[in-house]
């Protein structure tokens, strides 16, 4: 499928990564530098998204993990709260449309409970309609925390050992993992964060362990399937060594 079409970079196949984690951030920054609201810039920031997710879908990769909404970002302004969980109700709703073609398979990682009835129902209905597609694996982290998500791991040992399910001395890592929102899927190889910020923000702890990072200064809505490209290019240089010599 890579045929016919023009590339600045070229991609070498067989150094893909699986998995690619990306901080999706600098909306705010995007907006105030044009006068605008913070909402526009999170609307922007959708329309970005929609460009990368078809790009992944371009290249082949496998998974795909963005970084929506944090389990820290409810400290916002109610205002623009309430701003995001409607553009993300949105891009549920329309992702079928959005992402004709693609053949994405949408997943949403995260602790639901916080989240209202509507967006609850609808990430229900928009995973039930994907999940036969073939394309690249979408999560996408609502009310993700990576702490939250490794305390939840961790009650569910716990329970699982009680309810005499589970020894403790049987505990390894892949029971953690197995207990995670990303159970079954390889680690993130490539973390991507825009707008210069260059720390996790309590993003896939676990997952990103050895992952190979790479930031840039653009902002997200100015994020291009060619600064993509450029980063999944710029992985496949990488030595990736995970702890050997
Ligand atoms: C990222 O952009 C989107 C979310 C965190 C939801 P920001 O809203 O954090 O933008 P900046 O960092 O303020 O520019
Ligand atoms: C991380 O960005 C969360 C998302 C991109 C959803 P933030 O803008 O919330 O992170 P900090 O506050 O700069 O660390
Ligand atoms: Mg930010």
């Amino acid at each position: 499928m890579l045929f016919g079409r023009k590339r600045k970079v070229k991609i070498d196949e067989n150094r893909l990564p699986r998995h690619v984690g990306i901080i999706m951030d600098g909306n705010g920054r995007w907006a105030k530098k044009r006068g605008l609201p913070r909402s526009a810039g999170h609307s922007a920031g959708a329309e970005a998204l929609k460009k990368i997710v078809t790009e992944a879908n371009n290249l082949g990769i496998e998974y795909v993990t963005v970084y929506a909404f944090s389990t820290e970002n409810w400290k916002r302004p109610a205002d623009e709260v309430k701003y995001l969980m409607s553009l993300l109700l949105d891009y549920l709703k329309n992702a079928e449309k959005n992402l004709a073609g693609d053949n994405t398979v949408i997943r949403v990682i995260g602790s639901r409970a916080e989240l209202g009835d509507e967006i609850r129902e609808q990430i229900l209905k928009t995973e039930k309609l994907t999940e036969h597609n073939t394309g690249t694996v979408l999560n996408i982290a609502l009310n993700y925390g990576g702490r939250e998500e490794i305390t939840r791991a961790a009650r569910e040992l716990c329970a699982d050992v009680k309810d005499g399910l589970l020894d403790t001395e049987s505990i390894d890592e892949k029971a953690v993992e197995d207990r995670l929102y990303t159970h079954g899927q390889p680690d993130v190889d490539l973390l991507i964060r825009t707008s210069g910020e260059m720390r996790l923000s309590n993003f896939m702890l676990w997952q990103v362990s050895y992952a190979e990072m790479w930031f840039t200064d653009k902002l997200w809505p100015d994020f291009k399937p060619a600064d993509f490209r450029h980063a999944v290019n710029e992985f496949g240089h990488r030595g990736r060594r995970f702890g050997g010599i």
